[in-house]
């Protein structure tokens, strides 16, 4: 029987903890047998010294022990192949993905999250499709992927039960930005989901977890490292969050550019993206391609029309309208104008973020309900030339005083220098 405090001491003195003792620690803690207040100080502690590689592992193997596990390869007879994004502001990638990765013929079943800060997560954009269904049962998510080729649902409770509790503990205790937590946390939950293969998007910069490169080199190692003791194929690629993911920040209106995006009409970086992601998970498929071949049909699917198309069918399956005139709209649309000339240098991410969030468009707290119509879309990116008085964003409210405080933060959010700025790819490197 393991001794807690003993556990928290010796890890509060930059002790590598027995494997043992780690795995022990989670699996009490998943049947109640630790109170919170010894798992915070335990994640504390974590968060000061870190865990090695070894620990890492028994952390993340004794949270997916703490549930149940999904064996997609026994139930659909393919290789099944996921996708993760660490999380960042205007991040509708899956939403493109899915259906470009369906309509080349790879099957994508896709367990998701909501969320909590800026803006919802991937249930809460495809929940402001109306009659949009997230939450289905097992055999009727398998028979999905099975016979549409595409279907994203809310993790089922008895997913990695452990996480659960321990993220929202961590959430409260200034726990959450410590490379190993979050790394056990992520791969926990795709491992359990029983993806073969793992595209990890690791967002860089100001409206990400990780604010530099290297830390978030750091990150995805250490996700990589975790799939590889559990015989996954991971790849890592390392984006950009310096400023919103392409143009929309917000629920509906994230779905809608996701649908301009398989039309062929997306923002460039979005587009980018996820062809990139794409072109990854069919690489990593049972199709057999490699990666230039990969990347041909992903854009083959968007060209022809098929990736569309996927969509529609994919929505339909879950009960939803796929026509993006059913989207709710919100009633008051304000423009936000430049004060003067230059090229657009930056675009604070946190800041667009919050605005978003304030005028409904994500959640404060975890009760709080979200407005699906509301949200920003920046009309101007970083190192668009501007003239005083050129329209950067818009600012899409429920009322004339939540638009005119939102209208400010999204100024503020915006630099506008002389010079041009130096592009900065969407995709800052790969690492596979
Ligand atoms: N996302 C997760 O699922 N877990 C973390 O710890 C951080 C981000």
């Amino acid at each position: 029987m393991i001794h807690v405090a003993e556990l928290i001491q010796r890890k509060r003195d930059g002790e590598e903890l027995p494997v043992g003792d780690v795995a022990e620690l989670v699996l009490a803690y998943a049947r109640d047998e630790v109170p919170d207040y010894q798992m915070a100080a335990f994640c504390m502690a974590v968060f000061f010294r870190g865990l090695s590689g070894a620990e890492t592992f028994a952390l993340t193997d004794a949270m997916i022990r703490s549930g149940e596990t999904i064996d997609l390869r026994a139930e659909l007879g393919r290789k099944v192949v996921d996708k993760h994004s660490t999380g960042g502001v205007g991040d509708k990638t899956s939403l493109a993905v899915g259906p470009i990765v369906a309509a080349c013929g790879v099957p994508f079943g896709k367990m998701s999250g909501r969320g909590l800060g800026h803006t919802g997560g991937t249930l809460d954009k495809l929940e402001s499709i109306p009659g949009f269904r997230v939450e289905l049962s097992h055999q009727d998510f398998v028979a999905q992927v099975r016979e549409v080729g595409l279907a994203i649902i809310g993790q089922t409770a008895n997913l990695v039960p452990a996480d659960k509790r321990l993220y929202a503990l961590r959430d409260v205790t200034a726990t959450v930005d410590n490379v190993s937590l979050i790394a056990a946390s992520i791969m926990s939950k795709k491992l359990a989901g029983g993806a073969e293969a793992i595209v990890l998007d690791v967002k860089v910069g100001d409206g990400a977890f990780m604010k530099t490169l290297e830390d978030a080199r750091e990150l995805a190692e250490t996700m990589r490292e975790l799939g590889r003791r559990a015989g996954r194929e991971v790849v890592c690629v390392l984006t950009d969050m310096d400023q919103p993911l392409g143009c929309a920040v917000g629920n509906a209106l994230e779905v809608r550019e996701a649908v301009h995006t398989l039309r062929g009409e997306g923002p460039p970086d979005l587009t980018e993206l996820a062809l990139a992601s794409a072109a990854h998970l069919l690489a990593l498929s049972d199709l057999a391609v490699d990666e230039s071949e990969a990347r041909a049909r992903a854009e083959q699917a968007v060209d022809e029309g098929t990736a569309l198309q996927a969509y529609e069918r994919w929505i339909r399956a879950q009960g939803g309208d796929p026509d993006e005139a059913a989207l709710p709209t919100a009633p008051v649309v304000r423009e936000v104008r430049a004060e003067h000339g230059g090229y657009v240098s930056r675009i604070g991410a946190v800041r667009v973020g919050v605005a978003a969030l304030r005028l409904g468009a994500g959640r404060a707290t975890k009760e709080a309900t979200i407005d699906h119509a509301v949200g920003v879309v920046c009309r101007r990116k970083r190192t668009d030339r501007v003239e005083a008085g050129d329209v950067l964003a818009e600012v899409h409210a429920r009322d004339d005083t939540g638009a005119a405080t939102a209208a400010a933060e999204v100024l503020a959010a915006y630099e506008v220098g002389d010079g041009a700025p130096v592009e900065r790819p969407i995709v800052l490197e790969v690492i596979a």
